[in-house]
């Protein structure tokens, strides 16, 4: 059986799917950075149900999504005037928040933390579908657990199929990497993510210098483990420009354009020299090159300025050596 599809951009979908979540079902949904698998954040047991689906850890708190910025106080008490400020910059937008939750909240959107995650996406299918719902909508990306993020319709419905209720059609992601997870919980608003807003435009919407999140300050949250965003052949990131390809069957993921011979299969992230490019592909050259039978993909790193950042962390933890989750 194979999932149920249906175009994002018509109203009567934008409907059935507000219908799905209000009863309790689950509806994978486009948002301008990946696919997300959604749930009324309201409704305990269609929360878990999203947790069961992907096969992910009770420990890892997801994130809220709303429809409009001023539906915040739904899901956090907030005051914080840097969060107004990065609210009115950046939503709707891949910036996700970390503020204090409101105590309503069932505890396993927030895996029992005190905080909640929360963001307004960009996709008009996506805040079109929660304004629908009329609910707040927890929504992780809508991939198994640990493996590469959905960007297409198509990689859900392979991946989840006929376990998620059903599936809008919103084409490609536009931003292609996952939002930007900002704490506000200290003094230093803190990056636990990299991601779709890059650091710098952080720091120049709130004046302030902004840090990202060391291994020893990172929460309990998978999207920070090691091993994640993994494809199931070996990635290694080369430490420049590839040369020719070593022994067996190797992929490349290249940055700018695909030279050096002798690889088995090639994807160049971007031609045009441009870091939002080669998000909005990576994932789905990492698939690419994932099934085709390789023994190793070697990916060029790039630079690590604004969309870079994330980027090489994805590569990053595509790279880690696996290792059970170990609660810290
Ligand atoms: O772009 C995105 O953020 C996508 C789309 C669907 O919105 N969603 C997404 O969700 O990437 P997920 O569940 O794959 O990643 C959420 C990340 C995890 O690393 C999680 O640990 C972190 O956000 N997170 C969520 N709530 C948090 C909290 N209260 N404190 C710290 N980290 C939190
Ligand atoms: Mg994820």
């Amino acid at each position: 059986m194979s999932a149920r599809v249906l175009p994002a951009d018509d109203a009567a979908s934008i409907d059935e799917a507000a219908a799905v979540l209000r009863r309790g079902g689950l509806v994978a949904f486009p948002t301008e950075t990946v696919y997300g698998l959604g749930a009324d954040a309201f409704q305990p047991i269609a929360v878990a149900r999203v947790f069961e689906v992907k096969a992910r850890p009770s420990f890892d708190p997801l994130i809220v999504h709303l429809a409009d910025a001023g539906e915040l106080s739904r899901v956090s008490p907030t005051n914080d005037p840097r969060a107004a400020a990065l609210a009115a910059r950046f939503w709707p937008g891949p910036l996700t928040l970390v503020l204090p939750r409101q105590p309503q909240l069932p505890d396993l959107v927030t895996a029992g933390l005190d905080t909640v995650g929360v963001r307004v996406p960009a996709h008009p299918a996506a805040r079109r579908l929660i304004a629908a719902a009329a609910t707040p909508v927890a929504a992780p990306s809508a991939n198994p657990f640990g493996y590469v993020s959905p960007t297409t319709a198509a990689h859900v419905a392979e991946l989840l199929g006929p376990a998620v209720d059903l599936v809008l059609d919103g084409g490609a992601c536009r931003v292609g990497v996952e939002s930007t997870v900002l704490s506000l919980a200290s003094e230093t608003p803190v990056i636990l993510r990299p991601g779709g807003v890059p650091r710098e435009a952080l720091e120049d919407a709130l004046g302030m210098h902004v840090g990202v999140a060391g291994r020893a300050e990172r929460p309990l949250a998978p999207g920070q483990l090691e091993k994640h965003y993994a494809t199931r052949t070996l990635l290694r990131i080369h430490p420049g420009p590839a040369g020719p390809a070593p022994q067996g069957r190797v992929g490349l993921l290249a940055w700018r354009e695909a030279r050096a011979p002798g690889y088995t299969a090639a994807e160049v992230l971007a031609p045009d020299g441009s870091a939002e490019t080669a998000a909005a592909r990576l994932f789905a050259a990492l698939r690419r090159l994932d099934a085709a039978g390789l023994d190793l993909i070697l990916a060029e790193p790039c630079d690590e300025a604004g969309l870079g950042h994330a980027i090489m962390d994805r590569l990053r933890r595509a790279s880690a050596p696996a290792r059970r989750a170990r609660p810290r």
